[in-house]
C-alpha cells in the first residue's frame, strides 16, 4: 500500500479509455482501491479515479464526511464503484465549481445532471445501485468522466469561469 503519484493534465495518458475490471475478490484490485484511498487522503479528494494514478481500469472511489476543499458541500457515503454505468434521470443540468487532483490549485464551473441512477459493483462484486442527487451527482459524474479520458476543464461553458482557487475564493 502507497501513497501513489497523480498524474496531471497534460498527461497523455489521462486521455486513456480504462478497461472493465474482470475480476473481483482479487490481490491486485483491493491493493488498487488501498492505494487509491490513500491516496485521496493524502491529498484531501472528494474523489480519485484509477487511471489518475496511471492504472487504466474502470475503478472509482468518492465520498468525505467534511472536506477542506468543499466545505458547503453535502456529505457523500465513502464508495468504491466498480465498472460504472450512469443514467441521467432527466436532463436537468446544474452549474457548480469543481476541482481535480490532475488539475491542482485550479476550479472551473461545470453543468453536470442534476439527478441520476448509477450502479456499479464493489470490490467484492457486490452490486451498488443508487439514485442521487446534488453534489453526490456531480462526484460521480466526474469521476466516471476520468474513465473515459475526460477531465472536467474539457465540459467548462464559460472559461470566465475557470482559475486559481484562491482568485476565485479570495476573502
Ligand atoms: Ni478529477
Amino acid at each position: 500500500m502507497a501513497i501513489k503519484e497523480i498524474l496531471r493534465m497534460g498527461n497523455p495518458d489521462l486521455l486513456k479509455i480504462s478497461a472493465p475490471v474482470e475480476k473481483f475478490n482479487d490481490k491486485d484490485l483491493d491493493v488498487l482501491i488501498q492505494d487509491m484511498i490513500e491516496t485521496m487522503k493524502a491529498n484531501d479528494g472528494a474523489g480519485l479515479a484509477a487511471p489518475q494514478i496511471g492504472i487504466f481500469k474502470r475503478v472509482v472511489i468518492f465520498g468525505f464526511e467534511s472536506n477542506d476543499r468543499y466545505p458547503d458541500a453535502e456529505e457523500v457515503p465513502f464508495t468504491v464503484l466498480i465498472n460504472p454505468i450512469i443514467k441521467p434521470k432527466g436532463q436537468k443540468k446544474v452549474n457548480d465549481w469543481e476541482g481535480c487532483l490532475s488539475v491542482p490549485g485550479l476550479r472551473g464551473v461545470v453543468p453536470r445532471y442534476d439527478s441520476i441512477y448509477y450502479e456499479g459493483y464493489d470490490e467484492q462484486g457486490t452490486k451498488i445501485e443508487r439514485d442521487v442527487d446534488g453534489f453526490h451527482a456531480r462526484v460521480v459524474q466526474h469521476e466516471c468522466d476520468h474513465l473515459d479520458g475526460i477531465l472536467y476543464p474539457m465540459m467548462i461553458e464559460d472559461f470566465r469561469y475557470f482559475g486559481f482557487h484562491d482568485e476565485i475564493f479570495k476573502e
